[in-house]
């Protein structure tokens, strides 16, 4: 199990993050968690406020989960939470011949999907992966298994780990000081579940996580 950033590479948020003067609305947060077009497209108040493909935001990225696992053409390989799945076609792209897929709850997302991974992408959650054990060569999970309660935090991160021992990486919000908590907290909108780094290792040791592992930190 190693903490390594994979997304180093990814650029960083353009918008001006200050701490928020109020909290999220509990209606945002509803509107949010249901991942629909609300969340995706809809304003900033209840999600991205429009979440489209960018050349090169992912690009990076895929080469760079690429090489960590040493994929190869033919090699099968799952992002969990995969929204439009601009990773899924970045990860082809940087390696023509990988058979990446991947897996989101919001069939609007899938409804929405770059035309590129059409047929890639199945509709499911991530407590309950519908692939036998060790399918993948890899499984990444970038900013999804935060948003469930901690007990189906635990059953999704057993699932990647179910899915492809030892090879995944997963990525969730986290912070390090009081000063990125009260940041955190003033703009969570989905996730359910959020520890410090410390918080999180043991949560992954509960859950008998031996993959790599990284956070995503509003600073
Ligand atoms: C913050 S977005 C991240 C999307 C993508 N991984 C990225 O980094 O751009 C969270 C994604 O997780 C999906 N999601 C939320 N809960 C899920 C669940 N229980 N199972 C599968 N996907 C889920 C949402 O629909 C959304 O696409």
């Amino acid at each position: 199990m190693a903490e390594i950033n994979l997304l180093r590479r990814y650029p960083r948020t353009k918008r001006n993050i200050e701490k928020r003067n109020t909290v999220q609305s509990e209606e945002n947060i509803r509107i949010a968690r249901e991942y629909g077009r609300e969340y995706f497209d809809g304003s900033r108040d209840t999600g991205y406020g429009g979440y489209s493909y960018h050349p090169r935001w992912w690009t990076d990225v895929a080469q760079d989960m690429i090489a960590h696992f040493g994929l190869k053409p033919g090699d099968r390989v799952l992002d969990v939470g995969c929204g439009k799945g601009f990773l899924v076609k970045d990860l082809r792209i940087a390696c023509p011949g990988l058979e990446a897929f991947g897996l989101d709850i919001s069939e609007y997302a899938l409804m929405n999907c770059e035309p590129e991974v059409i047929g890639r992408l199945h509709l499911g959650n991530c407590v309950k992966l519908p692939f036998p054990d060790n399918s993948f060569a890899a499984t990444i999970a970038v900013n999804v298994v935060h948003n469930l309660d901690r007990e189906e935090c635990i059953t999704a991160v057993r699932e990647i780990e179910r899915v492809s021992p030892g090879r995944s990486y997963i990525q969730v919000d986290s912070y390090r000081t009081p000063e990125e908590k009260e940041l955190f907290l003033s703009w969570v909108l989905t996730a359910k579940t959020h520890y410090d780094p410390a918080g999180w290792k043991q949560l992954f040791v509960e859950a008998g996580y031996i993959g790599d592992y990284h956070w995503t930190i509003i600073e």
